[in-house]
């Protein structure tokens, strides 16, 4: 295959084309940062309940997410010793958020330490001289009989087998009132596994009153080192596997987590914002409890962390249960939104919404261009979606807030809409990579976001079937190198595709709701797959030659596309390419994927006076099926070497590869 190149550009490639989207699925949003099941122990223990708890939630006014006073509440959550704890409705709560409170009784004549223990997300990694930040609340309500001596409040780190890693001891407050326990605790040794605990436990405690003595616990947690040491921020590991991808944007918060399944169960910025103790949590979309410890202040921080646009999202009006709000009736909602718009951007001296961000330390306005209405609403396609409530958010909210950009979560195949959308968030999914060549094109003048693509499947007529039924569990080689085929086709139509994300990006290997995952991880480890690979991007002219460290698509950006001899357009087409431009330092990147189980021969045409003679290669390849896994983390990773290159140029595309040639052409 001959590929003559133009040295002509056609249209530039838009600095927000690579970006990240984030939500709260497969238990991404607390174990990114938190080492134990949630900060409040109700809540903690109420992970595992499933749908039920949902609907239990409807019925109930308070905050409670789930049933107290079950075994599935104490999830995760350990007696120690001869105590006995539950879940309660406290009577005298840390908060009216934090209705409920882990309650340990100690019996009377006990001999032993009582407490309990939390086993985390399915594990605690523990490292030897790192310092663990814990912190919990407690009161001691009216006790009988008199001690002979203070108890002893002691937090620990076990190891699995019970032995010491870390200790701090302090009196036990015999009071009713609730006392706030914040210490660093720092392992004299990295134990074996992951199958650590975290443990609170009384001593001394010694006593004969016949009902016991309560202690009440409240918002327990554990954060390990956060990326840029914020305070309630993200696991350095994870933060800087995204980091690494250099992602242009942060899609947030979802996906359907955004959405709820009732309206009264949908994603409220305002309670995601303030103290910890202030935040009640919700039934998430993805049959576990949100408790959003990581809320819309610790997204935005995210995105200063990383020098990302954040691409927010605000409900508008539809949930997952099928119905939506429709008419007068979304005035408070979209009120609603635009508080939340004004948390982000607004003045302090005029909005409420703005001098609460400037009371929580952030008076500066965050950056905002671009705000998405809703999510994958496909609105007025999907039965209970009704179309006029784009026009009714995008009208209101286009007057309020001219200076930004609003996205409609329809497909580019729905109905039009009034006024017509700038941008769509179209969710095509991923199709061959002339999708947007063809089918957006219909679309005159509008720009499109490919908010959410994977390649999830080896079964195309059952895109999201079972794993039997050919679901991909991780990112295969050959998922991956399709998928840079279908980003390459964003590249050839960045004219109209301004920008594009995978979704999922994060999953916890342990306990799941979706597959593939770009990034998998577990108590331990980050898991990245053939598929983050290729979402690396260079965001700036990388030099002439060799980087140390191979960096697929994000990092290899360009900001120009030039045209070239136009790959096969049929979808059964194995081998297709395109070249972009740094202008500023005259590099060609030229990416190749080669779906085909042979390797295959490409002869590229410059049509420049000056070539250098070598050029980098980055290259992904490996067997079509195999995946990086926990088990193989790093099975496949990109290979960096040089290559001989010129105005005129041969090069072999292995099989099931994904290539990027960089040379520079002047
Ligand atoms: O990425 C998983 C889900 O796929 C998202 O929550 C939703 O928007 C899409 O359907």
């Amino acid at each position: 295959t001959t590929v003559s190149v133009s040295a002509t550009a056609s249209h530039p490639i838009p600095t927000t084309l690579w970006g990240q989207m984030f939500e709260d699925i497969s238990h991404v949003r607390e174990s990114v940062r938190i080492f134990f099941k949630g900060l409040n122990p109700p809540r903690a223990g109420m992970e595992d309940c499933t749908p039920n708890c949902s609907k239990i939630a409807l019925f109930n006014k308070l905050p409670q997410h789930c049933n107290k006073d079950t075994t599935a509440a104490l999830n995760a959550w350990l007696p120690i010793g001869e105590s006995s704890i539950n879940v309660v409705a406290d009577p005298s709560p840390l908060s009216s958020a934090l209705p409920n409170s882990l309650v340990l009784v100690i019996p009377p004549n006990v001999k032993r330490d009582v407490g309990f223990a939390n086993t985390g997300y399915w594990g605690i990694n523990f490292v030897k001289d790192t310092q663990y930040t814990a912190s919990l609340n407690y009161r001691v309500p009216a006790f009988l009989s008199p001690l002979n001596s203070p108890p002893t409040l002691t937090i620990s780190l076990l190891a699995e087998d019970g032995s010491t890693l870390a200790a701090h001891s302090t009196e036990l407050a015999l009071v009713d009132g609730w006392t706030e326990v914040d210490i660093v605790l720092t392992p004299d040794r990295t134990p074996p596994s992951l199958a650590n605990r975290f443990a609170v436990t009384v001593s001394n405690a010694t006593h004969t009153s016949p009902a016991g003595i309560e202690v009440h616990f409240a918002l327990l947690s554990l954060f390990p080192p956060t990326f840029k040491g914020r305070k309630n921020g993200m696991r350095t590991d994870i933060a800087q596997a995204l980091a690494d991808a250099k992602p242009a944007f942060f899609r947030f918060p979802g996906g359907n987590n955004l959405e709820g399944q009732t309206t009264a169960t949908r994603w409220q910025w305002r309670n995601t914002v303030g103290p910890l103790s202030q935040r009640p949590g919700r039934v998430g979309d993805w049959s576990y409890i949100n408790t959003d410890g990581l809320g819309l202040l610790e997204y935005l921080h995210w995105c200063e962390d990383l020098d990302m646009e954040p691409f927010m999202a605000v409900w508008d009006g539809y949930s997952l249960g099928g119905s939506s709000v429709t008419g007068d009736a979304l005035g408070p909602f979209i009120a609603e939104a635009i508080e939340q718009i004004n948390f982000v951007i607004g003045d302090p001296n005029t909005s409420e919404a703005a001098a609460l961000r400037a009371s929580l330390g952030h008076a500066e306005p965050f950056k905002l261009r671009f705000v998405e209405i809703g999510n994958e609403d496909f609105v007025g396609q999907a039965p209970g979606t009704v179309a006029s409530r784009w026009n009714w958010f995008a009208t209101n909210l286009s007057a309020t807030f001219p200076q930004l950009h609003f996205m409609a979560t329809s497909r580019s195949s729905g109905p039009a809409l009034t006024p017509t959308p700038e941008i769509y968030d179209a969710h095509n999914g991923l199709r061959q990579t002339h999708s947007y060549t063809t089918l957006c094109r219909l679309r005159n003048g509008i720009k499109f976001f490919e908010g959410e693509y994977a390649s999830t499947s080896t079964n195309s007529s059952n895109l999201y079937g079972t794993p039997e039924q050919g679901r991909l569990l991780w990112p295969t080689v050959a998922a991956s190198v399709g998928e840079a085929a279908f980003m390459m086709g964003f590249e050839r139509n960045a004219d109209i595709v301004f920008s594009s994300s995978y979704a999922p990006l994060l999953g916890h290997v342990n306990n799941s709701q979706w597959t593939p995952n770009l990034v998998g991880f577990d108590a331990g480890k980050v898991y990245k797959s053939t598929s983050y690979h290729v979402q690396k991007v260079r965001t700036a002219p990388s030099p002439p030659l060799l980087t140390a460290t191979p960096q697929l698509f994000a990092n290899n950006r360009g900001d120009e596309y030039l045209p070239s001899t136009l790959p096969n357009n049929s979808t059964s087409a194995t081998l297709i390419w395109s070249v972009t431009r740094w202008t500023a330092t005259n590099q060609l990147i030229i990416k190749i994927s080669n779906s085909a189980a042979a390797s295959q021969d490409l002869t590229f045409v410059l049509p420049f006076e000056s070539v250098s003679s070598v050029g980098s290669l980055e290259l992904l390849t490996g067997a079509a099926t195999t995946s990086n896994t926990p088990a193989a983390p790093d099975l496949i990773a990109p290979v960096a070497s040089r290559i001989p290159v010129g105005t005129i140029f041969n090069y072999t595309a292995p099989a099931t590869s994904f290539s990027i040639i960089t040379l520079t052409a002047q």
